[in-house]
Parts: C-alpha cells; structure tokens; sequence
C-alpha cells in the first residue's frame, strides 16, 4: 500500500472514498471546512461513537463519516480497531484509493500510529480460493489529508509487512513449509541476515535425540534453522528468539482426534514470529544482535514413529520418557533451547510456542500465556506487550508442579499424568532444559490462529507476537 500527503481538504482531487473522522461531542468542534455545509444533514443524527459509520454524497463523491468515540476517551487501540473497520468496509465496496482527513487532536503521533496500523493490519488477505469467487480487493493507495508526517508511517509499513509475512507463513499449506522448505524461506530472509541451517545428518551429529524422535515418521527430514542479524558489533548482547516449528502435528501415535487436528498447520506459528521478527529487525536496522532459532519438524503417525513408553536422550543428555507424542513441542524446543544455551552464548533467551490447549482454556484465543522464573524479563516483555496492545498474562511458574515430571525410568517424563495447569507445566519442562540463562516463554496457542476475525486480525494466521517482539527489540536496542 502507498501511503501520501495532501494538505488541506480543498487542495485535493476527487477520490473513491473520502473519510471524515468525526469525535464524539459537540459538533462544532469538527473542522470539516468547505464541506461542512454540505454534510451538515448526514451530521444530524451521526453521534461519533467508536466505530459509528454513514455515508452520504457530495458533487458524486462519496463521502464516509468515522465515528471516533469521546476524544478525551480516545486511545491508539481504539483507533486501531475503528480504522481497521474502515478498511474492511471500504474493501467490500471495492475502494482501492481513499482520502482520509487527520481528525484534530493532540496525540497526533500515537493516534497517527494507530490509525495507520489499524489500515496495514486490516490491508491483507491469504485465499486458495478459485478465481469464481471474489474476495475483497486489497487498497492500493491512502492520502492522508493534514497529517502529521513522520518517520511512523514508514515503521509502521515494515512492521506491518513483518506481521503479513509471518501470517502467510502460517497460512500457507503444510506441505508448501516442510522443514527444507521453510529453511529455503529462511535463507531469503533478508539480505543483512546470516542464515545457518542443520540437515538431518548434522542433527544426528549434534545428538538432538528429541528433535530426530519427533521427525521419525515423517517423510520430511528435520531441518535446525538459525537466522542471525547483528545490529550492534559492538555489543556482547545477543537476544536469541526460539521458535516452535511443527509444520503439522498430527499428534502422532497419540493421534489427535478430527477436530484437533484440523488447524495443526498452525504449529509452526512461533516459527514464523521469530523468523519474521529477526526479518523486520534487519529491515528497521535496530541496533541489536538477535538470532532466531527453529527446530522445524511435522509430527506424524507411521510404521515408524517413536513410541509411548520409549525413552529418548536429548541434546542436553537428559532422557526423556515418552508418556504422550502429542506434546512434542515441549520436544523439540527442549534441544534448540540447551542448544542456544550451550552455543550461542545468549544474554536472554525467549521462545514462542503453540505448545499447549491447556493454555487456550485459561486464557482464550486473544491472550497468550508469559512463563518466566526472571521477573525482570517477564515486565519487560509484559511492558513491550502492552505498547503495542498484543495482551499477554504472566502465570505462575510455580516449581514444585515439577514433582509431577518425574519418571521411574528416565529423567523426565514429556506429558505428566493428570491434566490440570498444562500450561505450566510444560513451561517447567522447558525450564530443565535452559540452565541460568534469562528466559522466557510465551505459550501463543490462543492468538497465533483463532477461530474467528477480529478487528484487525483477519481469518486464521494472525501474526501474533511479532509487533511485541519488535517492541521489546527495539527497548533492547542501543
Ligand atoms: N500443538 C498442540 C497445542 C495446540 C492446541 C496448539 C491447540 C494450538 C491450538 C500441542 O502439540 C499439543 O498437542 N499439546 C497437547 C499437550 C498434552 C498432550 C500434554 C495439548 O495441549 O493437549
Ligand atoms: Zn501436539
Ligand atoms: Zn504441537
């Protein structure tokens, strides 16, 4: 989409769609100029509230009034939302160009941030869809009319573009993003981002025994993938992002039933965020050394597939008693996590994961999960989370749930018997498999893939996490 500038409403040309935004109030306070006259009808009965929307026409031109809500209530996920609405109205009526007038107020670059994230996240579709039926076309174009211009809007595109691209990722077939497929993907990251990927051999090497027990009825080789962008050579400071990446997840041996098992090409969700994170951090050129790590398997049923009772040895030497295939995860993250630990000398450690339905049900599919035992780290992400509107709730890392990982052959066992606060405890999973590194998980099974749109959230793939993991990059940035 092309953003430009108009100054005034008389200097423009005649477009598809012009927008009035119009505050809740007193009517008076709109500064509608040379058109006042003219919509001063359709103004009797419009309020203004939030979202409220009416059109009327003026010399042929059609004309949309925005209802922004009381302007002392006002905020930028307000504003997110009532733009996103604009967007998708306007894209069912075919507009590919408006004008849009600033509305007057005071916050005009947050408000500016808002509306303009609000348009780029509402601006994306992903269809297999044949050509006999249309789906909404994208805009192409927006003229901000008495806009202040900054630097935001060019920000806000690419981080846009970074949440456009991790939702592809995740609504791509499964078969189009098998591990090698999605290590090509990631060696095209970006051209400041140095990509190293592990081959089945090389994991063998590398004994990641969980990894390799997750792939083995698979037809796809595993792939370990690792996209570094260094920002700042001169720091020590090295954030590294891990990301689930089960391309499919049958369940496996424990096979999920029909239900379950239909969104499972979302599992590779975190995956896509810090792929798409460290993509948009060297497109922004944050001062930040941060790598994003992926274990990238499918987890499938077959002749071959490890086995329920089976114990395993992972990366970190610690053996693992296999109790439930479906919580493969947990699996795999724990080898790329004590790899980062162990190799790539981070000075903080997060990863993101659709681990766990237990964390759905506590929290539902807007919210993700925080587990951390750093509280320091979990403000900061809570802090970063919170500026950009993604809600995540921090939840008890409560370490005496451990007692329930025990196994009577092996260190651990991967899914403990009884089902209660399984969230957590596959967050303490992980835990065993970290060391004293900073870290931190988010369990982002709800929001990576809802059942419904939203807003700003379209069908399926939602991007999530991507404008939080921005947002902390860019406090940790020099
Ligand atoms: N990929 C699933 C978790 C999931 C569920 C993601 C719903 C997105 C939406 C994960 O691998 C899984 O199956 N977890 C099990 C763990 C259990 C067996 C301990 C679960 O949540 O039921
Ligand atoms: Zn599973
Ligand atoms: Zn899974």
């Amino acid at each position: 989409m092309n953003f430009s500038f108009i100054t005034g409403l008389q200097k423009r040309g005649k477009t598809q769609l012009l927008v009035l935004p119009i505050w809740e109030g007193p009517k008076e306070a709109a500064d509608l100029g040379v058109l006042k006259d003219a919509i001063r009808p359709a103004l009797k009965d419009f309020k203004g509230t939030l979202g409220e929307v009416a059109t009327c026409y003026v010399e042929n031109e059609r004309i949309l009034l925005l209802g922004l809500g009381k302007q002392e209530k006002a905020t930028v996920e307000a504003l997110r939302k009532a733009y996103a609405g604009l967007v998708a109205a306007a894209r069912l009526k075919q507009v590919d160009t408006m004008h849009l007038l600033f509305p007057q107020c005071k916050q005009k670059e947050s408000f500016l941030r808002g509306m303009a994230e609000g348009v780029l996240l509402a601006n994306y579709s992903f269809t297999y869809k044949g050509a006999s039926e249309k789906t909404p076309p994208l805009l192409k174009s927006i003229y901000w009319i008495d806009a202040p211009k900054t630097q935001i809007l060019q920000r806000m595109e690419v981080i846009a573009a970074g949440v456009h691209f991790a939702r592809d990722l995740v609504n791509m077939n499964a078969d189009d993003k098998v591990p090698i497929k999605l290590a090509d993907i990631a060696r095209k990251l970006h051209p400041k981002v140095q990509v190293v990927v592990f081959d089945k051999k090389r994991i063998e090497a590398e004994k990641m025994g969980l990894l390799l027990a997750v792939n083995r009825a698979s037809v796809h080789e595993p792939a370990f993938i690792q996209a570094t962008y260094r920002g700042d050579a001169q720091s020590q400071e090295h954030i590294v992002l891990v990301g689930k990446g089960v391309t499919y997840d049958t369940g496996g041996l424990s096979l999920k039933p029909t239900d379950g098992m239909v969104s499972m090409k979302c599992d590779m969700a975190g995956a896509a965020t810090v792929l798409s994170a460290v993509r948009t951090a060297a497109e922004l050129g944050l001062k930040v050394n941060v790598t994003a790590v992926v274990p990238a398997t499918e987890n499938c049923i077959g002749s071959n597939s490890y086995k329920l009772g089976d114990v395993y040895r992972s990366y970190s030497g610690k053996t693992v008693e296999i109790t439930n295939t479906d919580a493969e995860g947990r699996l795999i993250l724990a080898d790329a996590l004590s790899f980062a630990a162990r190799t790539l000398k981070p000075t903080c450690l997060i990863d993101l994961a659709t681990l766990t339905g237990a964390c759905v049900v506590a929290l539902g599919d807007e919210i993700a999960g925080l587990f951390s035992p750093d509280d320091a780290l979990a403000q900061e992400l809570s802090d970063a989370a919170e500026e950009v509107d993604e809600p995540i709730c921090k939840m008890p890392f409560h370490v005496d749930y451990k007692e329930a990982m025990k196994s009577e052959i092996a260190d651990l066992v991967n899914s403990f018997a009884s089902r209660d606060a399984g969230a957590i405890k596959a967050a303490l999973f992980l835990h065993e498999f970290v060391g004293d590194i900073p870290w931190a998980h988010l369990d982002i099974a709800g929001p990576a893939y809802p059942s419904k749109p939203k807003h700003y959230y379209p069908v399926k793939g939602t991007g999530f996490g991507l404008r939080l993991l921005i947002s902390f990059l860019e406090g940790r940035s020099a």
